[in-house]
């Protein structure tokens, strides 16, 4: 099964993304995880065009764009422009989900939906053949360096469950609170891809604890 390290560079140094960019493409990860926040869907804002069109000219490793911002299918052209791989929306951000999906993949991009804490995974059951992706947030979105919801065990249960049968290609990636301590258990689980943001960059070596990550 698929073991994938999306480090978030919502935790790298933007006073030198280069250098933090650098140092992914070196390392073991497989994505670039890339959190846009407006303010409005979550009570945050991170970062906008200029700078995923920046890490896209740097990276050699796709672009895992998370999307936490109010009526994402405005923007799917423009996130396809500025370099997105993979474009995840949030099933609470959109009322017409199945129609956004199927935008985001007539642009030739990945397509995945992402749930927060406390929406059921039953909810995605009809719309689950569509999906290349399905992130499930185990933190409130909005910032890095939470704690670890416990109750995401049992939704990655459940849905590798629905994954078996509905839609075994799907990749169930994880997003908030993910540690050396977790990461185990998460693979275990049925999780493919694991986004990790203060892990990596607070160690003291962030390519050997994406290593690390990858072979729990
Ligand atoms: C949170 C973001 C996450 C965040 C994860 O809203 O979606 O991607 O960067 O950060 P850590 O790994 O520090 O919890
Ligand atoms: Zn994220």
């Amino acid at each position: 099964m698929k073991r994938l390290i999306a480090p978030s560079i919502l935790s790298a140094n933007f006073g030198n993304l280069a250098k933090d960019i650098e140092m992914i493409n070196n390392s073991d990860a497989d994505w670039i995880h890339v959190d846009v926040m407006d303010g409005v869907f979550v009570p945050n804002i991170s970062f906008g065009f200029p700078i995923i069109k920046y890490v896209k000219k740097l990276a050699k490793k796709p672009l895992d764009v998370h999307l936490m911002i109010v009526q994402p299918e405005k923007y799917i052209t423009r996130f396809k422009e500025v370099g997105a791989d993979i474009l995840t929306v949030h099933l609470e951000a959109s009322p017409h989900l199945h129609r956004t999906i199927q935008a985001i993949k007539s642009q030739n991009m990945k397509a995945g939906v992402v749930l927060n804490p406390h929406s059921n995974v039953s909810l995605l059951e009809d719309i689950l053949p569509d999906l290349d992706l399905v992130l499930l947030m185990s933190v409130n979105p909005g910032y890095g360096g939470q704690s670890f919801i416990e109750n995401t065990y049992d939704k990655l249960e459940q849905l590798a469950k629905l994954k078996a049968k509905r839609n075994p290609n799907l990749l169930i990636e994880i997003d908030g609170g993910v540690d050396l301590s977790n990461a185990s258990t998460l693979f275990n689980k049925g999780a493919n891809v694991l986004v990790a943001g203060n892990t990596v960059f607070s160690s003291d070596d962030p390519a050997n604890t994406i290593q690390l990550l990858k072979s729990k």
